[in-house]
């Protein structure tokens, strides 16, 4: 499955980023960067570190936009260190990121595939939206967006609003409103697939790769009562296992102002929306089979 990813790692981006670039099914045609859990210059470091680790230097890193549309730039260090992927050390990196600023190389390799492609974006869509915004018309050439973001149940930086979308809400705003497909996994879905300390201490007995993502969740200062979620990596989950995630259509508003700022609204009751929909929503996760998954898959890594 030909794919582009726009992160911000980070973490959980590190662990989703690491799949794809191994897993047979995907094949990733471009990495952009964008600042969220730390600056953007660090974010496309950590993708340049992984994409050397992984020996994949086929796949270009794109930087992309250093702060949101229009807010000031926050970041999630608190939850992702300093680095954004300590715990580990990685060799010092030696080749560059691509010459291109992320748009114009999201731009050019949608134009050039000879079909549409899946974008999923595991950070804030400030490149997706600056995209949408510069060229409206390549939106033929994108299957779908899958996005980690948002919820319907209260958020992870304020009572309603995730990080990704809290971090650029104009950006979610533009995605939200584009009229391309867009797969939703939140909130709903990841703080239901947490990652349990028996997966972790499996993780650490996989060679070089588990136990350098090891080292990395090991750090992650994201937890709940029964583990850690892994947000990101459910995208990619998704991806090939879309039957293990519920899922329902909504027309999905984001707010952009004031107290609810980065709140995700599903108009579930069809109040507002003459029962139009934008978005495939992720309300539920096979948590088992999410942990066996990415056992499995780092098991292939390390093989
Ligand atoms: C999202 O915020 C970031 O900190 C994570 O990488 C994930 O994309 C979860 O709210
Ligand atoms: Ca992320």
């Amino acid at each position: 499955m030909p794919l582009i990813l726009d992160m911000d790692p980070g973490i959980d981006d590190a662990v989703a980023l690491a799949i794809a670039l191994t897993d047979p099914e995907f094949e990733v045609k471009l990495v952009t960067a964008v600042a969220g859990n730390v600056s953007v210059d660090k974010t496309t470091l950590n993708a340049l570190k992984l994409v050397e680790f992984f020996n994949r230097l086929d796949v270009p890193v794109a930087r992309g936009a250093a702060k949101p549309l229009q807010k000031e730039f926050v970041d999630a260090s608190y939850i992702h260190g300093a680095s954004g992927m300590p715990g580990y050390e990685f060799p010092a990196v030696t080749h560059q990121a691509d010459s291109r600023d992320a748009v114009s190389a999201i731009y050019q390799t949608l134009l050039n595939a000879s079909e549409p492609l899946t974008i999923v974006a595991t950070g804030a869509y400030t490149n997706i939206a600056q995209l949408l915004l510069d060229h409206p018309e390549i939106k033929s050439k994108i299957k779908q967006l899958v996005l980690m973001g948002g919820s319907l149940s209260g958020g992870n930086v304020s009572s309603v609003a995730e990080f990704n979308v809290f971090t650029d809400p104009d950006a979610a705003k533009i995605v939200y409103e584009s009229g391309l497909p867009i797969v939703m996994i939140g909130l709903d879905v990841t703080l239901k697939a947490l990652v349990n300390s028996e997966t972790l201490e499996q993780l650490a007995k996989l060679g070089e790769p588990g136990k350098m993502l090891h080292g990395l969740i090991t750090y992650y200062k994201d937890e709940y009562a029964g583990g850690k979620p892994l947000h990101d990596v459910n995208t990619i989950f998704y991806l090939v296992h879309p039957e293990a995630i519920k899922t329902k259509k909504y027309p999905v508003y984001v707010c952009t102002q004031g107290p609810a700022q980065g709140a995700t609204i599903a108009d579930t009751q069809n109040r507002w929306s003459n029962g139009k929909t934008n978005a495939l929503v992720g309300l539920d996760i096979d948590a088992t089979a999410f942990n066996q998954w990415l056992i499995e898959k780092v098991k292939q890594m390390a093989a």
